[in-house]
């Protein structure tokens, strides 16, 4: 069966102060705009046979009210929630109630840095994180998205 001719609507969530990257902390996160990275994933999923649409947002209802409709909608979500990775409980209950492989990624190694960033607190309620690879980051988590919504 060839799939990949398909468009399936993958759906990429970015959380706050993400709209400022290419500006913010560069040494850290990279001289890449949000809008770059967007235009990448879009460009990239036309390969793949994915529809990407991109969505970020500085307030944690808004991610929320999204995640809620990713429900209906979607096939995929890659999730960024930035500093709500780490705070959230309100966004790890809306992914709770996905029943599509969602990928958490972070550009940088939170690993390797402050403590309170080690803390995930959705990590245990996505598919699979990806963390540390700059803005790689969100075109791995898409290419494996497009092979796990491919084998359902
Ligand atoms: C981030 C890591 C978070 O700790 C931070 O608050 C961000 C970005 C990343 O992509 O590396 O805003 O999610």
């Amino acid at each position: 069966m060839v799939q990949s001719k398909e468009n399936f609507n993958v759906l990429v969530i970015h959380g706050p102060n993400l709209n400022m990257l290419g500006k913010r902390e560069p040494e850290l996160y990279g001289k890449t705009t949000l809008d770059e990275i967007n235009a990448s994933l879009e460009k990239l999923g036309k390969r793949l046979g994915l529809a990407v649409e991109a969505f970020q947002s500085n307030h944690e209802g808004a991610i929320v009210d999204r995640i809620q409709e990713a429900a209906v909608t979607q096939k995929g979500l890659i999730i960024n929630p930035a500093a709500y990775t780490h705070t959230s409980v309100a966004i790890r209950d809306a992914l709770l109630l996905l029943h599509i492989p969602v990928i958490e990624i972070h550009i940088s190694n939170i690993y390797k840095r402050e403590s309170f960033r080690h803390k995930s607190v959705i990590s245990d309620v996505v598919t699979a994180q990806i963390a540390g690879f700059g803005v790689r980051s969100y075109s791995m988590a898409l290419e494996a998205l497009a092979k796990m919504i491919q084998k359902r």
